[in-house]
């Protein structure tokens, strides 16, 4: 892999090197051990419930602390409503660097809700959220994405022209559907 110094909005990371966020794994101590025995450009948060957050959940409050920990940290957030999103986005701006918004997760009690990777299947309403959350915060704004919800929706590239639009500064790609799940290996060939 090449490695090379990469700048996200007005962060700078010392290498292209990501930590990929990961729900269940990604916690602080992760984190920090990642940090400590692996040279990383930027770690990632959990995926983050932005209705949570709005709530005042204090499970999910607490999976705002990083104290101690090396920067730049970017905090991973998901939900389906811009106003809610957009409030999250004010909270998490006091500690994160940079915010990354989950278009990906095929989990079933996160797309039954309308989150995660169901909104592929919107991309005018992904617009709106990442446009509530840039306006929302004064960090940079990535997002996450697959390549759709199943081989008849491929919806990447429509997705990722509303995501820029709406003034993010990176797009990650997960090189499978939602349909695919964690299966196959990642690729965008035959589509
Ligand atoms: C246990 C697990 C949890 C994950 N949680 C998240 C998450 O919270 N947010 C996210 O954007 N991606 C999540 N992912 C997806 C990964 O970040 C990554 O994009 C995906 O696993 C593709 O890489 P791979 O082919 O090397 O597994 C998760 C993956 C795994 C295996």
């Amino acid at each position: 892999m090449y490695i090379h110094k990469l700048k996200i909005g007005d962060v700078e990371l010392e290498n292209n090197i990501i930590l990929a966020p990961m729900a269940g794994i990604t916690d602080r101590a992760f984190r920090i051990i990642c940090k400590k025995y692996g040279d990383i450009g930027l770690t990632c948060t959990e995926m983050i419930s932005s209705r949570a957050l709005y709530y005042n959940d204090q499970k999910t409050k607490a999976l705002l602390n990083t104290s101690k920990e090396k920067r730049p940290i970017s905090f991973q957030i998901f939900g389906n409503d811009p106003e809610i999103m957009g409030y999250a986005a004010k909270i998490i701006s006091k500690q994160a660097d940079i915010i990354d918004i989950n278009f990906g997760c095929p989990a079933p009690k996160v797309v039954k809700n309308g989150d995660g990777s169901r909104l592929l299947l919107d991309p005018k309403l992904v617009g709106k959220i990442v446009k509530s959350v840039v306006k929302n915060t004064t960090k940079p704004v990535t997002a996450k994405i697959r390549k759709g919800w199943n081989s008849e929706n491929i919806t990447a590239v429509e997705v990722a022209k509303e995501i820029e639009q709406a003034g993010a500064s990176a797009i990650t790609v997960h090189g499978r559907t939602r349909e695919e799940y964690y299966s196959r290996a990642c690729r965008f060939r035959n589509y």
